[in-house]
């Protein structure tokens, strides 16, 4: 069986931005890709090649083994695809939405009726049926959207930052609905902002300047600074940040709250030495001992080198 999705090499440059610079993607069915990466990255230019709303330059996508740019049809029968901005028709409503998507992918009537049952259902609208979709809360649009991507029971789900200012408890439900969305064996593309999200999926990928700098599980990533994080909980806070920094192996302070992530070059030194020092410098020292990486030191340091050297 060939991968849902597969992208070698893709480039796409709008005039003198390389927003994708070379990169290749395989996705298998049922498995969750999570894409993140800073502003401006490509992100959202590497989705809308995968769905060809836009020709790359060079490389192939194929979904589900068509061609995205010499078999488009084809393959885009096989997606669905919420867009970072996408829109819904705000002056129809609920269940109009979902029939004219229903209609635009060609699905006959009663299909359309069944399915669009099935789907307000599946995403805690039914009931909604008849309010218009301006009317709807932020969290309800976006199941909506994620309804309407739906509706041709695609093979492949490209999703583009679909929770990005939905509070947390609809993030939750969004989330238990592509668990269930991958049970059925659907390649999901999830570009996403918030590091939680990202660990829910199967792989990770970085993107950085157009190009993936790393790829994999999200217990590979965080490994990729074993040893390199040690946590910090001391007052006065902005004093104790100083004299971390100071120290020579300490390459970045972080602030997570009430406590700092120090990445460092190697933990014995620090460990050694901060203690005197931030105790000369008068700062009380609650905690400091080494942790184990999060995703978010991992990303963070990735963009510190994102040459990824
Ligand atoms: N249609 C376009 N015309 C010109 N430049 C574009 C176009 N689309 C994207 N770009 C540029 O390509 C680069 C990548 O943009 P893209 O939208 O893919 O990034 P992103 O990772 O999705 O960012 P964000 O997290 O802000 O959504 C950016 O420098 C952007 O300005
Ligand atoms: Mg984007």
């Amino acid at each position: 069986m060939p991968p849902l999705i597969e992208a070698l090499t893709l480039h796409k440059s709008f005039s003198h931005t390389r927003a994708v610079a070379g990169v290749s993607l395989r996705v298998d069915g049922g498995e969750a890709y999570g894409l993140v990466g800073p502003d401006g990255a490509g992100k959202t230019t590497l989705l809308r090649l995968l769905v060809g709303a836009l020709d790359a330059d060079s490389g192939t996508a194929q979904i589900n083994g068509y061609d995205v740019a010499r078999q488009t049809e084809l393959a885009r029968q096989h997606i669905g695809y919420l867009a970072q901005r996408f829109s819904l028709y705000g002056d129809l409503t609920v269940l109009e939405n979902l029939r004219f998507f229903g209609e635009v992918r060609g699905l006959g009537e009663a299909r359309v009726k069944a399915r669009a049952e099935e789907l307000l259902r599946f995403v805690g609208l039914a009931g909604f049926e008849s309010r218009r979709a301006d009317a709807l809360s932020g969290g309800m649009k976006q199941k909506l959207g994620l309804a309407c991507a739906l509706i041709h029971e695609p093979k492949v789900l490209l999703l583009d930052e679909p929770t990005t200012g939905v509070d947390p408890v609809t993030r939750q439900d969004f989330w238990q609905l592509l668990i269930r969305v991958l049970a059925q064996g659907t390649a999901v593309v999830v570009s996403t902002p918030y590091m939680d999200e990202a660990a829910r999926c199967n792989r990770i990928g970085f993107m950085h300047s157009g190009r993936l700098l790393v790829e994999g599980t999200p217990r590979e990533l965080a490994a990729m600074l074993n040893g390199r994080v040690l946590e910090l909980i001391a007052q006065p806070k902005d004093r104790a940040r100083r004299v971390a920094q100071a120290d020579p192996a300490v390459e970045d302070v972080l602030t997570f709250g009430d406590r700092f992530h120090l990445r460092v070059a190697e933990p014995a030194g620090p460990l050694a030495r901060l203690p005197a020092a931030l105790a000369e410098a008068g700062v009380t020292v609650t905690r400091l001992r080494a942790i184990p990486p999060s995703l978010e030191d991992v990303f963070i340091s990735l963009l510190a080198q994102p040459d990824g050297k």
